[in-house]
């Protein structure tokens, strides 16, 4: 087997800009159940921004905003509306992630630098990928802190209860029409990942909305990035939608992994999230094609949960609405019983209820 080049641990981080982060933070917090651990602004020694980072197990968010007007920050929020800019990766030696992939054609974003502070030194790099989005490649065996050197740590007086959201299962991506496949072999040439699974047409194309999908995975499988484009359907698709709003490719859901996904969305519920409906009519058909799982199929249906199945297992998964006021960025909540897919049974139930949606925007 080829030595992996570009290594990865896991997801490190991933950064949101956004207009208002004091309250984008509380909105994590409250809702999905993040602790808020560390912050860097003003009060640190930072003039132009300020960043709060929060954690549930495994997962990092960072919602930063500018202080200013104009700062590459401000710019972004004010072309794309809050969305993800840093997909960070998690390595051993930041150093040569940037130069592996740098030589093998990636846009540097900018070059290693070593951070340090009184917790130890972490070792920062990054890529450009779709869009403005980055890949930055965080080096921190040589870290304690909280997060990284510049942050303080941080003990908020609302502690509230973890809902039970583990790490970052995939994030997705919606590039312009035509993309796809260079966005794919870029992930493929530029950092050694390779083709886990193709959608076409005839898997995800109701009467309106369609699209293509490619999802490539790193070596260890850790790192999961599909990557979709918009196909020809009678109307606008979704992921057309997306890039009308977003202005740009971008992250389009991030795909949070949890053990219990009945409680984990029965919490989100009640803390106010909203998610895209099923109607009931989905689980007469659902259940002869998933046949025997472990959890209780009123429940399942009580918290609109879908549910699919491969050779390897199944799969319980959830979309929310867009987390924001342009109908792009969401989430996903979703539970693995052995299942390796992303839910291909559903599709056709999700995009007509993403159609609903998005007639009642007037963009259909
Ligand atoms: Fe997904």
């Amino acid at each position: 087997m080829k030595q992996d080049f570009l290594p990865i641990n896991g997801t490190d981080h991933v950064e949101f800009y956004v207009g208002n982060a004091k309250q984008a933070a509380l909105y994590y917090q409250h809702c999905f159940g993040f602790d808020l651990v560390a912050y860097a602004g003003p009060e640190t020694g930072v003039r132009d921004r300020a960043s709060y980072v929060l954690q549930q197990n495994k997962i990092r968010f960072v919602v930063t905003t500018s202080l200013q007007p104009t700062s590459e920050i401000a710019e972004h929020v004010k072309k794309h509306g809050d969305g993800v800019k840093v997909l960070a990766l998690w390595v051993e030696d930041a150093t040569k992630s940037f130069n592996e992939t740098v030589v093998r054609g990636a846009h540097p974003a900018f070059a290693p630098q070593t951070l340090r502070d009184e917790f130890g030194e972490v070792v920062l790099s990054a890529i450009h990928t779709y869009g403005e989005t980055i890949h930055t490649f965080v080096e921190r065996k040589n870290y304690k802190g909280p997060f990284l050197p510049g942050y303080k740590p941080v003990k908020s007086t609302f502690q509230p209860k973890s809902i039970g959201l583990k790490h970052v299962d995939h994030c997705v991506g919606n590039v312009e029409l035509g993309k796809m496949n260079h966005w794919v072999e870029f992930y493929e040439k530029v950092m050694g990942f390779s083709l886990l699974v193709t959608f076409d047409d005839s898997d995800i194309s109701t009467e309106y909305s369609a699209l293509m999908s490619k999802v490539v995975s790193n070596g260890n499988g850790y790192i999961k990035f599909p990557i979709n484009e918009p196909a020809e359907g009678k109307k606008k698709s979704q992921i057309e939608e997306y890039l009308d709003f977003y202005k740009s490719p971008g992250v389009q859901h991030i795909a949070i992994a949890t053990d219990d996904i009945i409680q984990t969305v029965s919490e989100l519920r009640k803390r106010g999230v909203e998610f895209l409906y099923v109607p009931d009519n989905y689980y007469e058909d659902v259940i002869k094609r998933v046949g025997k799982i472990n959890e209780d199929w009123k429940e399942l249906k009580a918290q609109n949960i879908l549910i699919d199945r491969d050779e390897e297992g199944y799969l319980l998964q959830i979309f929310t609405k867009p987390v924001q006021d342009r109908p792009t960025l969401f989430f996903e909540i979703i539970e693995r019983n052995g299942a390796k897919s992303f839910g291909k049974g559903n599709f056709k139930a999700l995009f007509e209820s993403i159609e609903r949606e998005q007639e009642l925007r007037g963009n259909l």
